[in-house]
């Protein structure tokens, strides 16, 4: 297939934030906003977002990216951070996901991060599998508390 893979612009907020939902579906209407910021100039995570398009044009995946000071089995500095990543259900598994990577990747590069990381949901099987595949290693498991202190 051939594919385009460039940052998102302006054009691209409807598809942006039609993917976001599909990802995060729980965020209600922080999408919108989210967006807003990011093209008011707002840029940290995520701090780049590059946007996957078909030979027809139609947008097909995004992955979103930033830049963490601390990652854990990272070193400390400047690494690379796939803080989202999603490819249309119809478009899956022709290799999209894998473009949008190597493209995040040559990002954090041109940023000056020697490492990239990534996390997923400990039952997202899929995303686990395609992670390794494109030479992620897993370097932990973990599980998040809370408590209010009001
Ligand atoms: C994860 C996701 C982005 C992968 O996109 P994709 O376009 O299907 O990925 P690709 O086709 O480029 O596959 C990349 C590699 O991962 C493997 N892979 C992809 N999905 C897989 C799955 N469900 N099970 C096993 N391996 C899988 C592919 O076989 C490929 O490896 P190969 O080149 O050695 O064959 C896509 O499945 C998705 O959007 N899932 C829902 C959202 C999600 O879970 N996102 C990740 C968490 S943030």
């Amino acid at each position: 297939m051939k594919l385009l893979i460039r940052p998102v612009c302006v054009d691209d907020a409807a598809a942006w934030r039609g993917m976001r939902k599909a990802l995060w579906p729980g965020d209600g209407d922080q999408h919108a906003e989210d967006i807003r910021r990011f093209f008011a100039g707002e840029r940290l995570e995520p701090a780049e977002v590059l946007m996957a398009f078909d030979e027809t044009g139609h947008a097909v995946g995004i992955a979103e990216l930033s830049i963490r000071a601390i990652v854990d089995s990272c070193a400390p500095g400047r690494v690379g951070y796939l803080e989202g990543w999603y490819v249309s259900a119809t478009a899956r598994r022709k290799g999209i996901g894998r473009a949008l990577v190597q493209a995040a990747e040559d990002w954090a590069r041109a940023q000056g991060c020697a490492e990239f990381a990534s996390d997923t949901e400990l039952d997202n099987s899929g995303s686990i599998a395609a992670h390794k595949a494109l030479g992620f290693e897993e370097t932990g498991r973990v599980v998040q508390f809370r408590k209010s202190l009001l």
